[in-house]
């Protein structure tokens, strides 16, 4: 499989062979190329989508010249594409003049490569960005005359948590005991899935406003840290977590923690992040004598008992409602998925509840290296869904930025 990724700010190919035997895939890792869009972002404080569309069609035939090399699939020699091919990939690239030349040159100097299916993330994400990988996908799928899978890209979260990496290049999933229960944490998304029979999906709950990866980047960006800010808070809430002798400085709430739904709420925590610095301004400035602008900046040591503290709250709610999902489904695995699942203290909280709690569970968090973005994620949701027969026609793709699992 050749895999595309372009939900949101990184662009990524992967080419991966997958092999099923019994309950157990293998899949091998042939290629694998990223190019990241933080630095672009950053002067933004998040995505800004048009950037993420220009900068995806810059980048993807490098990408896919560079992973088809690494996989020692590349070729050159002229081709000829047919007339009809030609129209076929000037209609699926029409809105993309840049890429449609870059396109053409690349097809028209290499061989078809020795591959068997297209994967791409037809959603959810940025519909600009989503496009760009949507429309390649669908030239490549003309010109190379290949069968296409359109996948969920919070699918691709999914079953990456589920797959042990066994080297750099080889990926397993085997033996996964159903039900399982996915809270998957992104950017984009807060929700707890639950798969009872393979592939299929039911929403156990979500977000009613902001995504925790979306809470995490605000507040990074209300104590001054750079975007993303899910790790930024991360670092510096660690250096808080051993300290020895913890102040109690701030307090933050624990939105809908007592609710009986598994749903989430994180404006909140968000708001009241920014009252307790405005609350600080206001108590330095009260009583007149000194005026706002005279405030001191927030220290570095608030920052870091601010992100501690906003850690811990969105840790503890997270875990409240995962516990509640499992004792609604009786689910058997627990899946961590989506960028926040690399967040280390939330890793070790939900692994030290559920050993206490539900000792026969299992607990699956990806990789490292596969819990942000990547098209590794995109190909082994390819893999299964091709296994199906779950193809779709060039013609018939589209992007869909608000596609949900359930
Ligand atoms: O899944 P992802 O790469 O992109 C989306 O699909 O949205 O997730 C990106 C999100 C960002 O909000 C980023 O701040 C957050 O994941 N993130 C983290 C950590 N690493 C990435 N949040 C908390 N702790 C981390 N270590
Ligand atoms: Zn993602």
């Amino acid at each position: 499989m050749l895999a595309i990724e372009t939900s949101c700010d990184e662009t990524a190919i992967a080419i991966v062979n997958g092999t099923s035997l019994g309950n157990t895939t293998h899949f091998t890792v042939h290629g694998n190329a990223l190019i990241s869009q933080i630095d672009l972002h950053r002067p933004y404080g998040g995505v800004f989508p048009t950037l993420a569309k220009r900068e995806h069609a810059k980048n993807l035939v490098p990408l896919t010249r560079a992973v088809l090399e690494e996989a020692e699939l590349l070729h050159e020699d002229t081709q000829n594409i047919s007339e009809k091919d030609l129209n076929e990939v000037a209609r699926a690239l029409e809105r993309e003049p840049d890429l449609a030349e870059q396109f053409l040159n690349m097809v028209t100097e290499i061989e078809i490569p020795e591959i068997d299916t297209i994967v791409v993330t037809a959603g959810p994400g940025l519909p600009p960005a989503l496009w760009v990988g949507v429309s390649f996908a669908r030239a490549l799928a003309y010109v190379w005359h290949k069968p296409l899978v359109a996948v969920n890209h919070m699918e691709g979260h999914l079953l990456s948590a589920l797959a042990k990496r066994t080297n750099d290049t080889e990926l397993e999933i085997e033996n996964i005991t159903l039900p399982v229960l996915a809270l998957l944490i992104s950017g984009g998304h807060t929700e707890l899935v639950l798969m009872r029979n393979w592939l299929s999906y039911e929403l156990i709950g979500q977000t009613r406003d902001d995504a925790v990866g979306e809470a995490f980047d605000k507040v990074a960006r209300m104590l001054g840290l750079p975007y993303p800010g899910g790790p930024e808070i991360s670092k510096i809430a660690e250096e808080v977590r051993f300290e020895k002798n913890k102040e109690m400085l701030f307090e933050l709430p624990r939105p809908m923690i007592a609710d009986d739904t598994c749903d989430f709420s994180f404006s909140g925590l968000k708001t009241a992040v920014l009252y307790t610095i405005k609350d600080r301004t206001e108590k330095l400035s009260g009583d007149g004598s000194m005026k706002e602008f005279t405030v001191p900046p927030i220290t570095e040591k608030e920052k870091r008992y601010i992100a501690y503290e906003f850690e811990n709250a969105v840790s503890d709610v997270l875990l409240s409602k995962t516990m509640r999902a499992i004792e609604k489904t009786n689910a058997r695995t627990l899946v961590l998925g989506g960028g926040v699942s690399a967040n280390v203290h939330i890793g070790r909280v939900f692994a030290k509840e559920l050993s206490q709690k539900y000792p026969n569970m299992s607990l699956c968090i990806p990789h490292q290296s596969l819990s942000t973005d990547n098209a590794i994620m995109i190909a082994l949701a390819g893999f299964y869904h091709a296994q199906k027969g779950d193809f779709t026609a060039p013609q018939d793709i589209a992007a869909d930025g608000n596609a949900s699992l359930a």
